[in-house]
């Protein structure tokens, strides 16, 4: 909320304010002047209207509300950075209320951060926070299920973009990934996509280089960097193995020459400024818990 906003309301409520203020006072006294007939003239099946002023603890009742009111303003007079008289911001709350959330959970994580991650990893009971972490951070684009969809990596197979150590999926989680595949419709041509498309999707059959010599070729000079000769890939670039059948982006032919079109741009964002070192650990646990799932006899309570 910015200050403008905050000013805007106050505006409004200092206006409210002052109107109903206006309003009371106005229909404080009455306007009858006659003596002999003091109703207001209305009449409604016969029932007729005085024209009273207000009942006094009505009107007190509202004059307290107003004054209320106001000092309430003063006390706490916005949202944002907005300071009252009090030093109240409701930025301020904010954190004060997260501040202690964390140092509730810094408690109940304190025993895990020690912990390595492989280990943390055959703990139930860190691992089910782990999952609830996942479920409010992560499931949004890796599904609750953590096997991925379009574009968003399955979590829980033994195919991985950067690498399978922990130290790899904390770095993947902590400072965040982007993959950058370039777009290859200007350099191989219509004939040149529909060649490559059918190497690609060959590689995971294993019979490519005889089918399509000229991709291959190609597939040497200009894809082998990235996706290493074989297409197995390479976790330092974030080029996914094309020689199986697991795909980011679907492996029919359309989206395979798609992808060789347009190229491809995925992001996962760093959580290292928004989750804590120690949620960022629990993570990582969980994420290399479920590709290396823990014998029961093995697995703590
Ligand atoms: C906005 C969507 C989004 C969110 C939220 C997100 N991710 Fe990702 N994540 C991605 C994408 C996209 C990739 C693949 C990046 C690429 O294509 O280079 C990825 C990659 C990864 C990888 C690397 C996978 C591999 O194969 O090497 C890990 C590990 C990971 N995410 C874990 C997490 C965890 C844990 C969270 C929750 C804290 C999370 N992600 C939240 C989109 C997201
Ligand atoms: C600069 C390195 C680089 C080069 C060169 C490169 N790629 Fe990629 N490629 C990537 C990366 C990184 C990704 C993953 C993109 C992402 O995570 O969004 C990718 C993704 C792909 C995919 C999608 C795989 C899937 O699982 O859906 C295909 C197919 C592919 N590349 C084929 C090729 C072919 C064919 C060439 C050569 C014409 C090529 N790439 C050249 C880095 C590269």
């Amino acid at each position: 909320m910015t200050s403008f906003w905050s000013a805007w309301i106050i505006i409004l409520t200092v206006i409210t304010l002052v109107l109903v203020t206006w309003l009371l006072l106005a229909n404080r006294t009455t306007t009858v002047k006659d003596e002999e007939n003091p109703t207001t003239g209305h009449v409604y099946d016969g029932i007729e209207e005085y024209d009273n002023p207000l009942p006094s603890w009505w009107f007190k009742m509202f004059v307290i509300s107003i004054v209320f009111a106001v000092g309430y303003l003063i006390a706490y007079p916005g949202l944002g950075n907005f300071k009252g008289v009090l030093g109240w911001t409701s930025v301020g709350q904010w954190q004060a209320d997260v501040d202690k959330a964390d140092a509730k959970t810094a408690e109940l994580y304190a025993g895990y951060v020690s912990t390595p991650v492989e280990q943390l990893a055959e703990n139930n009971k860190a691992m089910r926070l782990g999952r609830r972490i996942f479920s409010n951070n992560c499931a949004i684009c890796h599904g609750t299920e953590a096997k991925g969809g379009y574009g968003f990596p399955n979590l829980t197979d033994k195919d991985w973009l950067y690498g399978s150590s922990a130290q790899e999926i904390k770095h993947s989680i902590a400072a965040g990934r982007n993959g950058m595949m370039p777009a290859w419709e200007s350099i191989l041509g219509e004939q040149g996509l529909t060649d490559m498309t059918g190497y690609v999707v060959a590689l995971s059959k294993g019979n490519a280089a005889e089918q399509y010599p000229a991709a291959a070729e190609k597939f040497a000079m200009l894809c082998a960097a990235c996706h290493m000769p074989d297409g197995s890939g390479n976790p330092l670039m974030g080029a996914p193995r094309l020689n199986d059948d697991i795909w980011l982006y679907g492996g029919d032919p359309g989206q395979v020459k798609q992808t060789l079109a347009l190229g491809r741009n995925g992001k996962m964002p760093a959580q290292g400024e928004t989750l804590s070192a120690d949620k960022i650990h629990l993570l990582t646990a969980y994420v290399y818990s479920l590709s290396n799932p823990v014998s029961p006899a093995k697995a703590k309570p």
